[in-house]
C-alpha cells in the first residue's frame, strides 16, 4: 500500500507522546485516524488538532488492561472510521527496577499491555486487511528490546517479542 491519503488508521496511546505525535504525522499525509487511549480529555484533545489538518478523526477510549476493550477496538475503531488499512501498535508501559522486586501484578500486565494486547489487535485487524489486500501494521519497540538494558528486563521482554512478531509476519 503505498498511497496513504484518504486511508484509515488505529493509533493505540495516541492520547500522548509518541503515539499523538504518529497520529498527527498520519494526518499531515492525509490519513484519518481513531486515537484511543484511557483519557478521554487528552484524547479528545488530539481528535480537535488532527480534524484541523483536513482528515476524519475519531477517539474509541478504552483501558486495554480489560480483555472486552481489546476484544472489541477493531471493532469500534472501524465502526467510528471505517475499515482499518492501519494499525500502530503504540500502548505501552515501561517499568524499571531490580528484577527481584517487580510484583507478580506487575509482570503480568506489563507483558499483557506491551504484547499481548499488540498481538490480539494484530489478528483481530488482519483478516479484513488481507481479504482487501491492503494494509499495513506496525510495532513500536524499542532499542531495549536488542540490548536488554540492566533493570529493564521485563520491558525489555516485551519489546524483543515485539520485534520478533514484526520479523515474523514480514517473512510470512
Ligand atoms: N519514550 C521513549 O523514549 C520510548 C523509547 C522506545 C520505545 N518507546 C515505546 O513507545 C511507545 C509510546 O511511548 P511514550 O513514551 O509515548 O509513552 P507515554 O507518553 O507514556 O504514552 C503511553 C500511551 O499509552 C497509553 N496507555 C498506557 N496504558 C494504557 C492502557 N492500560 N490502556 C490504553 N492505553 C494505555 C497512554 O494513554 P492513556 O494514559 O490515555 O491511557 C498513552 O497514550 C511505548 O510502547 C513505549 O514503550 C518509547
Amino acid at each position: 500500500m503505498r498511497e496513504l491519503r484518504g486511508r484509515n488508521a488505529l493509533v493505540t496511546g495516541g492520547s500522548r507522546g509518541i503515539g499523538a505525535y504518529i497520529a498527527r504525522a498520519l494526518a499531515r499525509a492525509g490519513v484519518n485516524v481513531v486515537v484511543s487511549g484511557r483519557r478521554e480529555d487528552a484524547l479528545a484533545l488530539v481528535v480537535a488538532e488532527l480534524r484541523q489538518k483536513g482528515v476524519a478523526a475519531e477517539a474509541v477510549p478504552g483501558d486495554l488492561h480489560e480483555p472486552a476493550q481489546v476484544d472489541t477496538l477493531i471493532e469500534r475503531s472501524e465502526a467510528a472510521l471505517g475499515p482499518l488499512d492501519v494499525l500502530v501498535n503504540n500502548a505501552g508501559i515501561e517499568q524499571a527496577a531490580a528484577f527481584t522486586r517487580y510484583t507478580r501484578d506487575e509482570l503480568t500486565s506489563m507483558v499483557d499491555l506491551n504484547l499481548t494486547v499488540p498481538l490480539l489487535l494484530t489478528h483481530s485487524v488482519l483478516a479484513g486487511m488481507l481479504e482487501r489486500g491492503r494494509g499495513h501494521v506496525a510495532f513500536i519497540a524499542s532499542v531495549a528490546g536488542k540490548l536488554g538494558p540492566a533493570y529493564t528486563g521485563p520491558y525489555a521482554a516485551t519489546k524483543a517479542g515485539l520485534i520478533a512478531v514484526t520479523q515474523s509476519l514480514r517473512a510470512q
